[in-house]
């Protein structure tokens, strides 16, 4: 392990390794949210074609349904923060679990599209939650020497979650002859596809009363004792207790709880942190990588894929997001999260350049030249790795860590929520912009990347090894 290998900030525990099994249970608790984040967002793509058929809807109706569920999401992270610093970390977990369930039910069993749409925003408000309340919790358990590698399980199991309903999604359709809306346990398939999620969700329920309640949330409530036992159980015995509680009191002194004013800096303008936090979520999302997930079979079909193995290959993706989310893990406590932010973003520029290159010769009956064809293949396979090896990671470990306790759970509340709109934003242009041109629109993602360096350069601080009390 790393604590070894760096000089973790004054105050900054290392946990015993008996401890670290522990903490790594409660991390992984809580990244269940992760999960069905990962999972709700890209269950969808299984069921587009029934919801159109069934609901006799166009494109351009059927795209409003689908991403109806992303401001859902920006309104729950918008939300989460100011939840979570009221009633706890905790409970705000168990909220977001109800809601995941009704939403999977809900969803599984619409009346009318209506109805569909509102489960939609419903499920969205949750995922919106769960992006909130994972990284904060975990960062706020977490020793400082692990808490990039415990923060990553949050990327971890959402690219997990997406590559489950991948999974989940073709296993269904298969059983049910092949068709959206084959019969399937006496519903339609899609049906099932939707309501699965409720297992995942009641047991991220149950798991959120077994793990303890965030030591700094206990302590800005004041109830000292119990943070202290929690602090034991997750930071260890050769950790200093009453010091631990005397510098988290301490950096919290004359705070309150946060409201969306603490965010405020001079003007009615965010503080400068809490615009980094958005400058990071915006350039996780405008380079593009939702349009790899999303609309994987634009690519798959100009590269001569017949529709049906089109499942193989977006699984394919999803392994490679999988690898590289490992990656990352291994390394972000090691380098850092600069580092990792940088080679991630010089990565991706590559691969989005070449995408942008191959998709500028012209298509012969809907496909690519071979040539051009293999390189936007491997291309965006590329691009792929890279994001899952440094952006993936790096911006929701520090979107959990970087702002100081008294205005973490809201400003991550207001970065998450900037998270979703800029998704949304990518989600419905793309589209048109294909339509427009595919590789401008390759060199409009490219051009984000490239500034994400700049970006990183100037305005992110790293946050490796350092106490959650010496971050602002
Ligand atoms: C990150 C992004 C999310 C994306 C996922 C892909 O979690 O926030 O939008 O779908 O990575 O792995």
């Amino acid at each position: 392990m790393t604590s070894t290998e760096q000089a973790p900030g004054p105050g900054a525990g290392t946990a015993h390794p008996e401890h670290l099994g522990h903490v790594i249970f409660i991390a992984a608790s809580a990244a269940m949210g992760g999960f069905l984040f990962g999972y709700d967002s890209s269950v969808i793509n299984g069921a587009v074609e029934a919801i159109r058929s069934r609901y006799g809807i166009g494109s351009a109706e059927l795209a409003q349904v689908i991403a109806i569920a992303l401001i859902g999401c920006a309104v729950g992270a918008a939300t989460a923060g100011r939840i979570a610093d009221r009633i706890g970390r905790i409970r705000c977990m168990q909220i977001a679990a109800t809601l995941f369930a009704a939403s999977a039910i809900g969803s599984a069993l619409p009346f009318a599209l209506w109805d569909l749409a509102f489960w939609r925003i419903v499920g969205g408000f949750a995922i919106g939650m769960a992006s909130v309340i994972g990284p904060a919790y975990i960062a706020e358990v977490s020793p400082p020497a692990y808490r990039g590698r415990l923060g990553s399980f949050q990327q971890a199991a959402i690219v997990v979650g997406i590559a489950t309903s991948q999974l989940i999604n073709w296993g269904l359709l298969h059983a049910a002859g092949g068709d959206q809306r084959g019969e399937l346990l006496g519903l339609e398939a899609w049906q099932v596809m939707l309501g699965v999620m409720v297992v995942p969700a009641v047991l991220y329920g149950l798991l959120s009363f077994v793990i303890p309640e965030s030591p700094r949330f206990l302590l800005s409530v004041g109830r000292r004792e119990r943070a202290r036992e929690i602090l034991a159980e997750v930071e260890g015995k050769g950790v200093d207790l009453d010091a631990r509680v005397a510098e988290i009191e301490h950096a919290m002194k004359r705070e309150h709880k946060s409201t969306f004013k603490d965010l405020l800096g001079n003007s009615f303008l965010f503080k400068r942190i809490v615009w980094i936090g958005i400058g990071l979520s915006a350039f996780q999302q405008f380079v593009g990588i939702n349009v790899a997930f999303y609309y994987s079979a634009t690519l798959w079909q100009s590269v001569g894929i017949n529709p049906t193995d089109s499942f193989l290959y977006s699984f394919t993706t999803s392994i490679i997001n999988i690898i590289g989310t490992v990656i990352a893990m291994i390394f972000v406590d090691r380098i850092g999260r600069r580092p990792l932010a940088l080679i991630g973003s010089s990565g991706m520029v590559v691969g989005l350049a070449l995408e942008a290159w191959a998709f500028s010769h012209p298509l012969v009956d809907g496909k690519l030249p071979a040539t051009q064809g293999l390189v936007a293949l491997v291309a965006a396979h590329l691009f792929v790795l890279f994001f899952a090896l440094s952006w993936g990671v790096v911006v929701w470990v520090l979107l959990g860590e970087m702002f100081p306790n008294k205005i973490r759970a809201a400003a991550l509340g207001v970065a998450a929520s900037a998270q979703w709109i800029a998704n949304w934003m990518i989600t419905v242009s793309f589209p048109s912009l294909a339509d427009w041109n595919l590789s401008g629109t390759y060199l409009i993602y490219t051009f984000f990347a490239a500034l994400s360096i700049p970006f990183v350069l100037k305005f992110v601080k790293e946050t490796k090894g350092k106490a959650l009390e010496e971050m602002g």
